[in-house]
């Protein structure tokens, strides 16, 4: 390893690393993109990006194997998931293929930034697009950018498996029929000022509920929400403003074929969270969080222990990490390895 990286220090921090991926889409198409080494970008002072929040991003992680391999998890829907973010703000679609091997070249060009297996590091990919060009009025930019930047990165909530709390916010990072299920920067400007609240109080970050009535869980932050009923059951919020986490998506799968339980996605209320022994955030960069307790309403409710993972999502956790590092099979296509 010739970085000089102390990895089992790292947090959720931007660092430089050498290679970025950059595409150019102009007159309908995209081009054939290039790896460069300057990670600013000269664009328009009147893009769409930035005035107009004409944008969207994605976040994937490539994991380091104990035989040394690399790999990607389950590429392709980011890629999806991405072309769903551009339909939503009219920006052009991004093929699948050339998604991926943008993801592929920045990771083959940037290969000494791959954390070793057995540190808990991973090396985050953070592919965009962004409306650019000249242009004033609000109309979809005359061109585009897409780029693929790597940073490695620890835990993004300090502590990793140990249980964090988390308050439930007032405010919404997204309306009712707006953009909640595309990640778009502005659903995540408008998470800034209820997480420095959240903070301030003393949680790891905020709970969102359903914009519409303030009565159901929808995002524990910039990830997903579970809970684990009595029976074992692994229930998950459903709803049109939640972004469709491609973790939350997986661990249903694995909590159903790897380790026989029933999942649910279904209204989850926030009045009615003793219907859970254990809960917990997951998302690309939260992993799986365990969720120690939550505040609502001046009172702390807490699930399995405010200390201690509880036993079912110290299993999910397994199974996850297990497939990502490779050290447990993973479902067909799931993986991606970097050769
Ligand atoms: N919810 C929000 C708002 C997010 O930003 C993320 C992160 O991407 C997630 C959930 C988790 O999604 P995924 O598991 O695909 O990373
Ligand atoms: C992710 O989990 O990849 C995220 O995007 C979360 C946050 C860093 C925005």
């Amino acid at each position: 390893m010739s970085k000089n990286i102390d990895w089992s220090k790292l947090g959720f921090a931007y660092m430089k690393t050498d290679l970025r991926y950059v595409s150019k889409w102009k007159d309908g198409k995209w081009d054939d993109g290039q790896l460069v080494e300057d990670n600013k970008l000269a664009i328009s002072e009147s893009s769409t990006a930035l005035h107009y929040g004409q944008q969207c991003f994605e976040g994937l992680k490539v994991y380091r194997t104990k035989d040394g391999k690399i790999q990607l998890f389950r590429p392709d829907e980011n890629a999806k998931r991405l072309n769903n973010s551009c339909r939503r703000v009219m920006m052009p679609d991004m093929p699948v293929e050339k998604f991926i091997d943008a993801c592929v070249q920045v990771v083959k060009a940037n290969a000494d930034y791959v954390p070793p297996y057995g540190t808990g590091a991973t090396l985050y990919l953070r592919p965009f697009v962004i409306g650019v060009g000249d242009n004033l009025g609000v109309k979809p930019a005359p061109e585009y950018l897409f780029v693929v930047f790597c940073v490695p990165v620890g835990p993004y909530f300090k502590g990793g498996m140990t249980p964090v709390n988390f308050t439930i916010s007032e405010y919404d990072r997204a309306a009712p029929y707006g953009t909640g299920a595309a990640k778009v920067g502005g659903n995540y400007a408008a998470s800034m000022y209820p997480h420095k609240l959240a903070v301030e109080k003393g949680y790891a970050d905020c709970i969102y509920l359903d914009p519409l009535t303030h009565t159901r869980i929808e995002e524990v932050g910039a990830a997903n929400f579970f809970g684990i009923t009595k029976d074992d059951k692994f229930i998950t919020p459903k709803s049109p403003s939640i972004l469709p986490s491609i973790t939350k998506y997986s661990l249903m799968y694995l909590a159903k074929e790897y380790l026989g339980m029933e999942v649910e996605e279904r209204d989850v209320l926030v009045d009615n969270l003793d219907e859970f022994k254990e809960a917990g955030a997951c998302g690309t960069a939260a992993v799986i969080t365990p969720i120690g307790g939550i505040e609502y309403k001046g009172k702390l409710h807490v699930f399995h222990s405010e200390k201690e993972v509880g036993p079912i999502t110290k299993k999910l956790y397994n199974t996850l990490y297990g497939i990502q590092f490779g050290d447990v099979e993973a479902p067909a296509g799931w993986i991606v390895e970097v050769k």
